[in-house]
């Protein structure tokens, strides 16, 4: 070959791979193939949990303004805020902590509120926690937004009787003591609770025990801390993996192979935050770039290899996959929002943190025979929030609008989703250009969620179904001009959804995806 034509030959070569790079994986190379004749698991919808925490403007103007506000609430409960969680079918809230969880004292947040002792927040800003929110107004919001109860008990700094006594008197329809007190500060009937952690983070702020010596608290409490409420069976959760350390998953895992008949356990729980780099989180939420964009997405992805290695340890000791994992804290923790409280963990919430979730959920759905539940941190005006409010105002953020895209899902069966649309990269970042996940729901339609990471050019997409005819598919995306665009209250629908249809021709069906985009439509 003389050397002109080989230069050409290579420029041309060069130009293939760069030019498909840059317009996007386009063409027969970007394809999502989905099988319809090989059903799997169900995506539990406990996956879309929520989380609130005592923790900065979570639950204190967050949830709870009062009854005398002139905010509109029901019973103290912001109304505006009840409507939009109601939207986003939320399965389940944990509460009170987190690290709270492991100083909360339940009596202190029962009878007259006017009589409530005022108490120490000492994790989250050392602030004055009022007590004016406690078991009875938490179960009453739960059931205005129709989600179950996940409490969290206090193994850290409170006794087994204690946790005991709160579950007597939350569950029992029998009128015992603790039944009359209930009865007495107005809810004669027994309430359900439906997930109970034990414990939160032993191996840090809950006490910064040993694997074993939790697996010992966990004996006790696993065996007094019981469910007198027949019409709700209730799911008890271990305290379990912080990110990779594999060190609680096995002794947890371990006792519970070795158990007696005296105690069980049907789950133990994972955290893992996407931070970027080290601690505390320096990574801005807004007036980002895409070096940043990038390594954050790169280690949200982190969360595939985690769910491996905790399920692979859980399958050593349990192949029938009796015991669930909850990863009951995930989502981005970034630098705090210059100029608010110390402690009070509030950041903005942009079209990245968008992608962050929809690719966990992903993540969570490719092991969802194992992971059986999870709880974004947190739900109101706290980390990777649903609402932020200020007074009398309320805006939705773009995680908010995923977990609405996604409602589809909950409870819907997987179907295997093969994607093929090449790798962004960026530095030193390379990732599946595309994420997708699909599922078939109650009535038998196809749901198709799409994760589009390149934030610079668009993406060309063909579906395919085997075993399965459709001719178009309808739905809604998310995209923004940038990939730090947010949500304010003087522009609350800067990021929202947007209607989107394509028709299919010859039995594939062609969709274009917007950069840096979350799609989820219905093939029909
Ligand atoms: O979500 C904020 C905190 O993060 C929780 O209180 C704690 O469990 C975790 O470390």
């Amino acid at each position: 070959m003389t050397k002109p034509l080989k230069a050409l030959l290579s420029a041309v070569a060069i130009c293939v791979l760069v030019c498909q790079a840059a317009t996007g994986a386009s063409g027969e190379s970007a394809r999502v193939s989905i099988d319809s004749t090989r059903p799997g698991p169900t995506l539990n919808r406990n996956v879309f949990g929520q989380f609130a925490e005592h923790l900065g403007r979570g639950v204190y103007e967050g949830i709870w303004v009062g009854p005398e506000s002139p905010i509109p609430n029901t019973r103290g409960i912001r109304n505006d805020v009840v409507a939009a969680l109601k939207a986003i079918k939320v399965p389940n809230v944990r509460w009170p902590g987190g690290c709270f969880a492991d100083e909360y004292h339940w009596r202190n947040g029962i009878g007259p509120r006017d009589r409530r002792p005022p108490t120490l927040n000492p994790n989250w800003g050392g602030v004055i926690e009022p007590n004016t929110f406690g078991s009875h107004e938490f179960l009453d919001f739960v059931q205005q937004i129709g989600a179950d109860a996940y409490l969290s008990v206090n193994v850290g700094s409170g006794t087994t009787a204690e946790a005991a006594d709160w579950l007597e008197y939350l569950t029992t329809p029998q009128p015992t003591a603790l039944a009359r007190e209930r009865a007495a500060n107005g809810h004669p009937e027994p309430y359900p609770v439906a997930m109970l952690g034990i414990g939160n983070e032993a191996w840090g702020c809950g006490g910064s025990m040993t694997p074993d010596t939790y697996v010992d608290h966990l004996k006790v409490y696993a065996r007094y801390a019981r469910n007198y409420n027949p019409k709700q069976p209730m799911q008890r959760i271990a305290v379990g993996p912080d990110s990779a350390d594999t060190s609680y998953t096995k002794a947890v895992m371990a006792a519970w192979k070795n158990k007696t008949w005296a105690w069980d356990i049907e789950g133990i729980s994972l955290h893992y935050y996407t931070v970027g780099k080290g601690w505390p989180p320096v990574f801005k939420a807004t007036g980002f770039g895409e070096d940043e964009y990038a390594t954050l997405l790169e280690h949200t992805r982190r969360m595939e290899d985690l769910l491996r290695t905790h399920v692979a340890v859980m399958d050593e000791y349990d192949p029938q996959k009796k015991i669930a994992l909850i990863v009951d804290e995930w989502g981005a923790w970034l630098a705090p929002t210059p100029g608010s409280p110390q402690g009070f963990l509030e950041q903005q919430n942009s079209q990245r943190d968008a992608l962050i979730a929809a690719l966990n959920i992903n993540m969570f759905a490719r092991q969802a025979e194992r992971v059986r539940g999870a709880n974004i941190a947190q739900m109101v005006n706290v980390l990777q929030a649903m609402i932020f409010t200020d007074k009398e105002k309320m805006v939705l953020t773009p995680t908010y609008h995923v977990f609405r895209l996604y409602v589809p899902f909950h409870d819907a069966t997987l179907l295997p989703a093969n994607v093929s649309a090449g790798e962004y990269v960026h530095g030193g970042v390379r990732l599946p250009r595309v994420d997708a996940i699909a599922a078939r729901d109650a009535a038998g339609k196809t749901w198709l969620a799409l994760t589009h990471l390149d934030p610079e050019h668009p993406v060309s997409i063909t579906v395919d179904i085997a075993g399965a005819k459709f001719t178009r598919a309808r739905g809604e995306t998310l995209r923004a001009p940038r990939i730090d665009s947010v949500n304010t209250f003087d522009s609350p629908k800067a990021v929202s959804p947007q209607p989107v249809s394509a028709r299919a021709a010859g039995g594939k069906l062609s969709l274009e995806l917007a950069p840096a985009s979350v799609t989820v439509v219905a093939l029909e």
